[in-house]
């Protein structure tokens, strides 16, 4: 706790450096090498993301920001006063400043698996809202999502903007809800933001900015396995490529080797022949009846569903029922 942030907690379950040893060797062993999207959230890699976010043709915060404006009112209402708000991949803590001009929660929780970069968001965010009590908590949301023991009492909803389900396998997604549902128990709830399917070119521009940033964020991967791994990747040799796959409903982000070339990683050497890629992300874009569909698989059921004029993204708040 500081001087400035009263009612800040950091409770720190940060997953140990060898969950990434092992995901990175064994994605670079795999015929159709795959390294999974959370390890790009080191330091920088928050940051690049902070500035993805700013890009002009990202769509995606923009308008979900805009929803959350709108409808932060009607979202607080059925949230209701004294609930726990509890947010996995919280990053900058920006969106749920928007909920919190409308509500006043029991708690918040933020869980991001960047240590030092949830810690100055939460400190920021606990500047500003000095009474609101606040549990940072570092861990990696995909394993677990477990509440620190000093959490207040309250309905707890989880706040899940950003389309970051869209990252997990739809089986992946499924098990997710699974948890949040456990984790919010009966009466719980769910406001969850998630990107629609769209034309296919408006998607691609989305992972392609001009600028270069979504290219950057992508290679900082290969940054993080050469300092953190004593990796020997060079970056001028792998490219940064982002598509839509149609039949799967999803933009797949991978990197792609220039040329035949060995790279070491913790000691030991992998091939990778001019033309191969890693596949680093997926993100899923879900029409309303399918996410409906699945979040129902997991015991949740809709009750409210805001969408911007144009239907490109939808935010819904959907309740964990008593049985
Ligand atoms: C965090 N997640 C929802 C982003 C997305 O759109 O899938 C990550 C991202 N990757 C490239 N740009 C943004």
């Amino acid at each position: 706790m500081s001087a400035a942030c009263p009612k800040l907690r950091f409770h720190d379950y940060q997953p140990e450096l060898a969950s990434f040893r092992s995901a990175v060797l064994q994605g670079l062993a795999r015929d159709n090498k795959w390294i999974p999207p959370k390890f790009f959230y080191d330091q920088r890699g928050s940051l690049l993301f902070e500035a993805i976010l700013e890009q002009p043709e990202y769509y995606l915060p923009k308008v979900e920001r805009q929803l959350l404006q709108t409808h932060a009112a009607e979202m607080a209402e059925l949230i209701g006063p004294g609930s726990v708000l509890i947010e996995p991949g919280s990053g900058n803590c920006e969106k749920v400043r928007l909920l919190l001009a409308a509500l006043s929660p029991a708690a918040y929780v933020p869980m991001d698996i960047s240590g030092d970069f949830l810690f100055t968001s939460a400190h920021e965010l606990g500047t500003d809202f000095p009474r609101l009590p606040i549990y940072a908590t570092c861990l990696d949301f995909t394993h677990t999502m477990n509440l620190p023991g000093n959490v207040p009492d309250g309905r707890r909803v989880l706040f899940f903007p950003g389309s970051s389900l869209g990252n997990f396998e739809p089986v992946e997604a499924q098990h997710f809800l699974l948890r949040a549902g456990r984790l919010v128990g009966a009466g719980g709830g769910l406001l969850i933001g998630m990107d629609r399917k769209k034309d296919k070119r408006v998607l691609e521009a989305a992972y392609n900015d001009r600028a270069g940033i979504t290219a950057d964020f992508n290679l900082n991967l290969l940054a993080r396995i050469n300092q953190q791994l004593d990796g020997d990747f060079d970056l001028d040799a792998f490219a940064h490529y982002a598509c839509y796959n149609e039949l799967l409903g999803r933009i797949e982000m991978h990197l792609t080797s220039l040329k035949l070339q060995l790279v070491e990683v913790a000691g030991q050497s992998f091939q990778f022949l001019a033309g191969e890629r890693i596949h680093t992300e997926n993100s899923y874009k879900y029409d309303p009846a399918e996410f409906v569909a699945l979040a129902q698989t997991a015991g949740f059921r809709n009750c409210r569903f805001w969408t911007d004029e144009t239907g490109q993204f939808g935010i819904y708040y959907l309740v964990f029922p008593h049985d």
